[in-house]
């Protein structure tokens, strides 16, 4: 038994998103009616749309309330003071019908293949609308509230096992990645989703999943994503998907990629000050053969300071045109041929802050290698030495416009910024 505006939305095309409160903030979600969320869901939640289905799961609680629609679209600081700024993504909402709450909601997500921060496929959202129908409520009253999901008939188990392939379908084509909380990545394969990212046969292609994390939390869509050695077009790829603008060259672009633009990047036909951020994935030295192009800085060696140089000079170009205060993330890994290491990362890290302050450094974990075979496993442990098994990913920043025009720069250290709060 569902209710009539239930029977409405199941009938509809639902897009359904969960938001997040604490034991805090929730009386204020209810008293404003408005959902917020902070800077790292600003995408999620500008990706909401009046009319779509909202649900609030307090994560002190462990309670899901419902079921809400949202007023007006996802925008920033519809009400600027709300949550004292701290959540200025914001959408404002209405109940259907009384509010209703589901216990232990969690467990009741996890059961029903349901990652809370991520925005709920159409399947998804009937599926949690069902557990708010008026007959769950009754089988809560009679002292099952805890576990609500422990009470799915057969017959509502076998509509979840019939929906669960068209399920599966739509959620791989809107699969996202997971935004990353930790400095180790690692991926079991170069894309995501149903659509390519770039060309996984291109040589030294980039896993989408680390350029989807980097404009996740770097840019906001509609900001202009730079990257200059784009290869097969990864960076082209996942921007487009996520509302950003991009503009791609290499030096050799390949023939059925027209929107990558043929361009050295050691000169880059861009005003100052002018892109939001910037990806590069560079050539980590000459043990891959990208192209014939003379210009290529992959024919150099990375045993040579030359490629170093060359690849400074992509750097400048890059500090010149990123605006003051953005991000640039250099995706680099180390060599070891013929029993000699080159610290490429280092060296490369070494350059990179002559222009750029450090925001974070990542590991991301060397998957899809030609070398990662048995023979070669076993020859690495024989002659004793080790295959290349992560990459970095140096998160730097141009020094904000204030600090540029003092010619200082200027870093806010949270642990100083805690002490003295403290000792106020
Ligand atoms: C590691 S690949 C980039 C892979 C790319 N991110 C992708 O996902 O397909 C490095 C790229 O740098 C390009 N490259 C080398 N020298 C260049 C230069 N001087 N200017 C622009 N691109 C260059 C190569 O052609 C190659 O495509």
């Amino acid at each position: 038994m569902v209710t009539s505006v239930q029977r409405e939305m199941i009938n509809a095309k639902t897009c359904g998103h969960i938001f997040v409160c604490t034991k805090k903030t929730e009386s204020e979600c209810f008293q404003r009616m408005l959902f917020g969320a902070s800077k790292t869901y600003a995408a999620d939640v500008l990706s909401v749309k009046a009319g779509d289905l909202l649900f609030l799961l307090n994560v002190d609680s462990n309670v899901l309330h419902g079921i809400f629609r949202a007023k007006s679209d996802g925008k920033q600081n519809i009400v600027q003071e709300a949550w004292k700024g701290k959540y200025p993504y914001q959408v404002e909402v209405e109940l259907m019908g009384d509010v209703q709450k589901i216990e232990n909601a969690k467990g009741l997500l996890k059961k029903l293949g349901i990652e809370w921060h991520k925005t709920l496929t159409d399947d998804m959202a009937q599926r949690l609308l069902a557990f708010f129908s008026p007959k769950e409520n009754e089988l809560s009253k009679q002292g099952a509230a805890k576990q609500p999901w422990g009470l799915l008939t057969p017959e509502k188990v076998a509509v979840g096992k019939e929906k669960k392939t068209s399920e599966a379908e739509a959620e791989s084509e809107n699969e996202k990645p997971p935004l990353e909380a930790t400095t180790l990545w690692d991926y079991p394969r170069q894309s995501y989703g149903k659509k390519p990212k770039g060309n996984n046969k291109y040589p030294g292609v980039t896993p989408a999943f680390v350029i989807w994390n980097m404009i996740q939390r770097y840019t906001l869509p509609g900001d202009l994503v730079l990257d200059p050695m784009c290869g097969s077009g990864t960076t082209l790829d996942v921007c487009k998907e996520e509302g950003r603008k991009a503009i791609c060259y290499d030096i050799a672009p390949p023939p059925d990629r027209p929107e990558i633009i043929q361009n050295d990047a050691r000169k880059i036909p861009l005003p100052d000050n002018y892109v939001d951020m910037i990806f590069v994935d560079s050539p980590y030295g000459d043990n891959i053969r990208y192209n014939e192009h003379p210009d290529c800085i992959g024919k150099i060696s990375s045993e040579t300071e030359a490629f170093y140089d060359e690849l400074e000079k992509v750097m400048k170009e890059c500090y010149r045109v990123l605006k003051p205060g953005k991000v640039i993330g250099w995706l680099i890994g180390d060599q070891w041929v013929k029993k000699k290491f080159t610290p490429v990362g280092f060296n490369v890290y070494q350059r990179l802050c002559k222009y750029f302050e450090t925001v974070d450094i990542i590991c991301v974990v060397r998957r899809g290698q030609a070398s990662h075979t048995g023979i070669w496993y076993n020859r690495a442990r024989r002659f004793n030495f080790f295959l290349r098994g992560f990459k970095y990913l140096f998160i730097m920043r141009k020094a904000p416009a204030e600090a540029l025009d003092k010619g200082k720069r200027t870093i806010k250290w949270a642990y100083y910024d805690r002490n003295k709060n403290s000792s106020t």
